[in-house]
């Protein structure tokens, strides 16, 4: 199929590379001429794996291309997947402007029928305004709205597009040519008729339910999914504050929680809290929409509460090892919001390094992956407060960011913190103290070489 994906951010270009690899034709539009300028040009601005060999094999390949010519997608295309950034605005509502933007051009440009597919994340009823704002603007050319919310996390998201736990698509009308265009569209994926990167042996076989529903169902599956998720997340958190009251080990109950297999033990992670571009603002935007349709949402209210106490749980905790912050030198291992990607946007790690240094603490961070992004977060936040612009420094390995340090917190779980030597560490240290705000090191090793070690709702 000739499909066009408009908006390549981390969704629209993991979205148009995998849509090329398993057969389909694509080009890729962003209004950001810098980016199109990095991708036409063979560079991938954003760390995903496996995207980058796929970008260029379907590249070479003729299957995959981009244009700075928002007329050429729209023409060259059948069906168009919009994929720009629905960013929060001030109040926490999703700012749906790119979306109305591209709707109209979209209909202004077509001059045939188009499936238009809203892959953005959206609060419901936007896919009803695209398909007004299509009917009042375009030539009556005929077209399709279909909702085709994205499941994909960052860091794993070639594999989570190949790889679905569904594929859900939300119609007008059911039964019609959105439908079979959808059905088309994903079918390669379906039937596993496609050559995996991550499986290179084949992937292992399994049913991959399709979903038809309507499409403001499908757009409140997208917002539900996320708040389900953070809600998971922000129930353990807080049975691991009661667990630091009594002395129980939130690891233990979450195994024991999540053995009940109508619980499931995915998202029973304890720690300083969800972050990313993802939930945080989805979050606010579910409670938004809810809010303005008249019905409140306040067991999600009570989500976003409980996760912006964790940053003030771990200050805590951190002050109850090191006494006073002013002065301290904090080495801080993980950056990015969770392993597995250079992306800062809404990270504990970073908020938390920003509460200690206005605090006093001098913060050294290491991140296999974000510390480029982390170091241009940080310098705007510390020019924006006057605060001492040695107060938060970058080091190339672990070892630089412990060298001289009062305590290393664990802000993020990438695996090579496991594999660090904790001896050569503590002669580096200052003292050695270990506040692990992911609980992910091996309390009972540490405290056995001399550390003393906190972690969040942890023996
Ligand atoms: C999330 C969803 O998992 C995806 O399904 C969804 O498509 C995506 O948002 C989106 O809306 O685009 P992502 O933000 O990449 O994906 O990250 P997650 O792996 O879900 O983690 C989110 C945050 O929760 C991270 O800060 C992570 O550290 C934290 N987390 C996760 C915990 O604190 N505990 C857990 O047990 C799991």
């Amino acid at each position: 199929m000739d499909i066009s994906v408009i908006g390549t951010g981390h969704v629209g270009l993991v979205t148009a590379a995998c849509l090329a690899h398993i057969g389909h034709r694509v080009i890729g539009h962003d209004s950001d001429m810098a980016k199109m300028d990095s991708l036409l040009s063979g560079k991938i601005p954003i760390y995903e794996p496996y995207l980058e060999e796929i970008v260029h094999e379907n590249q070479e390949a003729g299957r995959l291309s981009f244009t700075k010519s928002f007329e050429r997608a729209v023409h060259e295309s059948s069906v168009i997947f919009i994929c720009v950034g629905t960013p929060p605005k001030e109040n926490g509502e999703a700012d749906l402007s790119a979306v109305e933007l591209v709707s109209r051009r979209i209909a202004e440009i077509a001059e045939d029928y188009k499936v238009v597919v809203e892959k953005s994340t959206v609060p419901v009823e936007t896919g009803m305004w695209i398909a007004k704002t299509i009917s009042v603007y375009g030539k009556g050319q005929g077209f399709d709205v279909v909702s085709n919310p994205e499941f994909l996390r960052e860091g794993t998201a070639v594999f989570d597009f190949l790889h679905p736990d569904r594929i859900v698509v939300g119609l007008l009308e059911k039964g019609g040519e959105g439908e079979r265009a959808m059905k088309e569209v994903y079918a390669p994926i379906v039937d596993g008729s496609f050559r995996c990167p991550v499986h290179p042996e084949g992937c292992p076989s399994r049913e991959i339910p399709f979903l038809v529903t309507d499409i403001r169902s499908a757009e409140l599956i997208k917002h539900a999914s996320n708040s389900f998720l953070a809600m998971k997340i922000s129930f353990i958190n807080a049975i691991a504050d009661v667990c630091d009251r009594v002395g129980a080990d939130i690891r233990e109950v979450a195994e024991g929680i999540g053995l009940d297999h109508r619980i499931g033990s995915h998202f029973l992670r304890a720690g300083i809290g969800f972050g990313g571009f993802c939930f945080p603002k989805d979050l606010q935007a579910f409670i938004r929409i809810s809010e303005k349709l008249g019905k409140r949402l306040r067991i999600l209210e009570e989500v976003e509460r409980i996760n912006a106490e964790r940053i003030d749980i771990a200050m805590e905790k951190i002050k109850g090892m090191l006494w006073i912050l002013n002065g301290k030198r904090i080495g801080l291992l993980g950056l990015a919001f969770k392993p597995n990607t250079d992306d800062v946007r809404f990270s504990p790690a970073l908020s938390l390094a920003k509460r200690l240094i206005s605090e006093g603490a001098k913060v050294t961070g290491y991140d296999p992956k974000a510390a480029f992004n982390a170091k241009v977060e940080m310098e705007g936040f510390i020019s924006s407060k006057c605060i001492r612009k040695d107060s938060f420094e970058i080091a190339e390995s672990p070892y630089e960011a412990a060298d001289g340090s009062d305590i290393l917190v664990l802000a993020t779980e990438w695996d090579e913190f496991l594999k660090l030597s904790w001896e050569r560490i503590k002669g580096l240290m200052r003292r050695p103290a270990v506040f692990d705000g992911r609980n992910f090191l091996d309390g009972e090793m540490l405290r056995g070489l001399g550390f003393e070690y906190v972690g969040m709702g942890v023996r």
